[in-house]
């Protein structure tokens, strides 16, 4: 059993992808062709913002919002204790600092309270300047944007939504990557959305953030690539990772249906055994993830391995406790809610094509284990 099967997807689709694949090879149009405008344009119209840049990853996607807001050193940038790496890994490459917040013990998402609290302690502390908030739309579900909003506004923070986990999601009706002013996604192969190698989009409803953006992309391009008006990057998409999406998105709205599906008969099977994942009203999840809570998670770990189930760990270690940001002087203890969800989640497969039948196995092996 795969955790995540994209051949399955593949087979559904290949012709298209060949097809698309080939239209590239024809025309021969590798970097910005136009299969980049093209997927822009439905993606922006996807989440409903008026702006999309495609990009190279999306830790890309990250860091090129935060180089047009000019965050440097003396900087504070608050984000999730509990996330991945490349959420303030973007933070400490320029130069600013991230200050990591708690998160709410059942979406496991940037705990507003916390946040505000956060932002207060560095004000008081007079050395960085608050500047933003990166919120993580961890396992599929946004955060708490109304609260997150309404704290931004109240100190003059800019919100940059990691949606790398959640394209396909919505709150109230809004899809993930519309959520705050600005916004990153990925489409690393195992997303809900992925390409077959790496890529990643910004959407954003400024056009003047637009604008330096698609300057960014090219190494800081005014006029012209060789007229260079600001230090940027390469972060273009290749466009045969767009001409991959593009026949991807065709099916896309569908699988996200199906993984609605897969989450609840998870739901049905598992209720009691293990603490399973909580969606708060008007979320829908994109379900990058399904991920349990159990304070015996080695041993069921174990167990579905000996019966053939791959199962995954998101995350181990907590940001604050990782080797690279050991400068930062966080301790064991600082986010207590991130150290005990670090200690006993545990992802199970999740993908559109997984059958009932292959759930009822994973479950069944879990309720025994229990017994
Ligand atoms: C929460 C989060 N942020 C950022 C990223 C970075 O995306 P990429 O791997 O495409 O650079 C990922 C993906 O792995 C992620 O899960």
């Amino acid at each position: 059993m795969q955790f995540i099967d994209l051949a399955a997807q593949q087979r559904r689709i290949r012709g298209a992808i060949e097809t698309n694949l080939k239209k590239v090879l024809d025309h021969g149009q590798y970097i910005l062709g136009p299969e980049i405008k093209e997927l822009e344009e439905k993606l922006a119209a996807f989440v409903g913002m008026p702006h999309a840049v495609s990009v190279a990853s999306g830790t890309d996607a990250l860091l090129m919002p935060l180089m047009v807001e000019t965050v440097g050193p003396d900087d504070a940038i608050f984000t999730s204790a509990f996330t991945f790496i490349a959420t303030a890994e973007v933070v400490a490459l320029t130069g600013a600092t991230p200050v990591f917040v708690d998160i709410d013990p059942e979406t496991f998402n940037l705990d507003p309270v916390k946040l505000e609290k956060s932002i207060t302690q560095t004000l008081a502390g007079n050395k960085l300047k608050p500047r933003g908030i990166i919120p993580v739309d961890l396992f599929g579900q946004p955060a708490d944007y109304a609260a997150i909003q309404t704290i931004a506004d109240k100190y003059r923070l800019f919100v940059l939504e990691d949606a790398a986990q959640s394209f396909g999601a919505s709150q109230n009706g809004r899809k993930a990557g519309a959520l705050a002013n600005v916004a990153g996604t990925s489409f690393f192969p195992a997303k809900p959305l992925g390409c077959y190698g790496d890529g990643g989009m910004i959407f954003t409803d400024n056009k003047d953030m637009y604008e330096k953006l698609l300057s960014i992309r090219v190494h800081g391009q005014g006029v012209d690539k060789y007229t260079n008006v600001r230090i940027g990057i390469n972060g273009r998409m290749d466009s045969l990772q767009a001409a991959v999406l593009l026949a991807k998105l065709e099916i896309f709205p569908e699988e996200i249906g199906l993984r609605q599906e897969v989450a609840a008969c998870y739901d049905r099977l598992l209720a009691g055994t293990v603490k399973t994942p909580v969606i708060r009203e008007g979320n829908v999840s994109a379900w990058a993830q399904y991920s349990v809570l159990h304070p015996r998670r080695d041993e069921i770990i174990k167990n579905l391995r000996e019966n053939g189930i791959p199962t995954a760990i998101y995350y181990p270690i907590p940001l604050h406790l990782q080797k690279a940001f050991a400068g930062l002087g966080y301790r064991k203890g600082d986010f207590p809610v991130s150290e005990k969800i670090a200690g006993e989640i545990f992802s199970l497969p999740m993908h559109p094509y997984l059958t009932t039948q292959q759930q009822e196995n994973i479950c069944r092996i879990m309720v025994e284990n229990e017994r």
